[in-house]
């Protein structure tokens, strides 16, 4: 049986996956009003795969016999200074996203919960993927210093990301 305390962290991190997605969709607004088709794309796939992990969780709440709760949380940042002010806050973010999952798995790890660390393994892996391609995009972005052609290559670059969907439940 999975604790109420399990519970309340996991659906604190259901809204925190959520907030993620406004997180996303509100950087996708900034790169459609500055005229960055691609990575505005690369921000929508992101948006969708934060949304995918909300409801991953959300279903595990279910099955395991929890209460899944909505909970409101703040207004994502809307405004940035450039393409890589974007992807450094993006990165800063998913920081805090894995240092949350940690936390996660240790709870489920203190309260011998096997089933919560096997679901969480999931979200331990794709955070280091999560870190890693936005860790590459700042790299490229540094590269070129703010040069109009290299911000252009990599807008097409990010314009090929596509959405995969993840199991969810
Ligand atoms: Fe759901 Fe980007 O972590």
């Amino acid at each position: 049986m999975i604790s109420q305390k399990l519970v309340d962290a996991l659906n604190d991190q259901i809204a925190f996956e959520i907030h993620s997605a406004l997180i996303y969709k509100a950087m996708q607004a900034y790169f459609e009003a500055e005229d960055f088709p691609g990575m505005a794309n690369w921000m929508n796939v992101q948006f969708q795969e934060e949304l995918a992990h909300a409801e991953k969780m959300f279903n595990f709440v279910c099955e395991a016999g929890g209460r899944a709760k909505m909970l409101a949380m703040t207004e994502p940042q809307n405004d940035y200074s450039s393409p890589l002010n974007v992807f450094e806050t993006a990165l800063a973010h998913e920081q805090i996203v894995t240092s949350r999952i940690n936390d996660l798995m240790e709870l489920a790890q203190a309260e011998k919960n096997h089933a919560a660390q096997i679901f969480l393994q999931w979200f331990v892996t794709e955070q280091v993927e999560e870190e890693a391609s936005a860790g590459l995009i700042i790299k490229k972005l540094k590269m070129i210093e703010g040069d109009g052609r290299g911000l252009l290559m990599i807008d097409q670059e990010l314009a090929q990301r596509v959405f995969t969907p993840i199991a969810t439940n």
